[in-house]
């Protein structure tokens, strides 16, 4: 991890992020909103892992939001590309140790709700792990069992509601269910998750919740709605969809992400 963290500060150049953004598949537009950019590839930074899935590029770009010292992961490694559930642990912790205070996620989500169409963002107010997994397994000491009651930034939350306000943009608010995927759910499984209070399901996210808890990081978590669950339609699910649709979400994602940082006090 020093080795990494060493070299992400050499490249920062004096860039000092208090907030950090990890984009999910389809995201990788809101890149374009950073001025100023240095680009690190994964790559460069030892021990990152690399994200196999198309739609993630892999690579850091830090620099400025609206004005706000910010630091990208473009592209994520997911638990479903290797089996490992804190797979996102080291990055977590590099950002934590050059000064980030705050983590906002972002993904891509199937809705189980009619009112929340394709194209809709959702800011996650809770999740159920339906994995089974968790990243902090085998962790040895009493640092792991780490409170979740308030896992998602209840401060953080308002400034996006407030942000959403100024820019016209519907911010639906919801559940968010971990699947491990990558196959997507099957019609049983969405009646299920909604049954179990579920607004929306996904494939990412919550382990990286856990792991920035642990690290003391704040967080909050946004989805990007690009499909019904499986069996709201009669349609089959694919990744292609998930490419195609994120860009609208997103578009509408970066609006209120440019308003919030430039509300912020951090
Ligand atoms: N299920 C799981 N993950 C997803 C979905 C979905 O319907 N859409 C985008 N990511």
């Amino acid at each position: 991890m020093r080795a990494a963290t060493s070299e992400l500060v050499r490249r920062l150049d004096g860039l000092v992020p208090e907030t950090a953004l990890i984009l999910g598949s389809g995201l990788g537009d809101l890149v374009d909103s950073v001025t100023d950019p240095i680009s690190i590839p994964f790559g460069d930074l030892e021990g990152f892992p690399q994200s196999g899935v198309s739609g993630h590029a892999g690579e850091i770009v830090a620099g400025y939001m609206a004005d706000k010292p910010i630091l990208i992961l473009s592209g994520r490694a997911h638990y479903y590309e290797h089996g490992n559930a804190d797979i996102m642990r080291l990055p977590i912790e590099v950002m934590q140790a050059i000064g980030v205070k705050r983590l906002i996620l972002t993904n891509s989500a199937g809705s189980l709700r009619e009112d929340i169409p394709p194209g809709s963002v959702m800011m996650i107010s809770d999740h159920i792990n339906w994995s089974g997994m968790n990243p902090l397994i085998g962790e040895a000491d009493d640092r792991r069992f780490v409170g979740m009651t308030n896992a998602y930034d209840a401060p953080t939350m308002e400034e996006a509601r407030v942000a959403s306000k100024a820019v016209d943009v519907t911010l639906h608010e919801g559940i968010y269910m971990w699947f491990s995927g990558p196959s997507f759910e099957t019609p049983a499984e969405i009646r299920m998750a909604k049954l179990l209070g579920a607004d929306a399901v996904g494939m990412s996210t919550v382990p990286e919740v856990i792991l920035a808890r642990f690290c003391g990081l704040d967080v909050a978590a946004f989805s990007v709605i690009t499909n019904y669950g499986a069996g709201m339609t009669g349609g089959e699910l694919s990744h292609g969809e998930t490419k195609e649709m994120a860009p609208q979400g997103g578009k509408k994602l970066g609006k209120i992400l440019l308003a919030m940082l430039g509300a912020s006090n951090q």
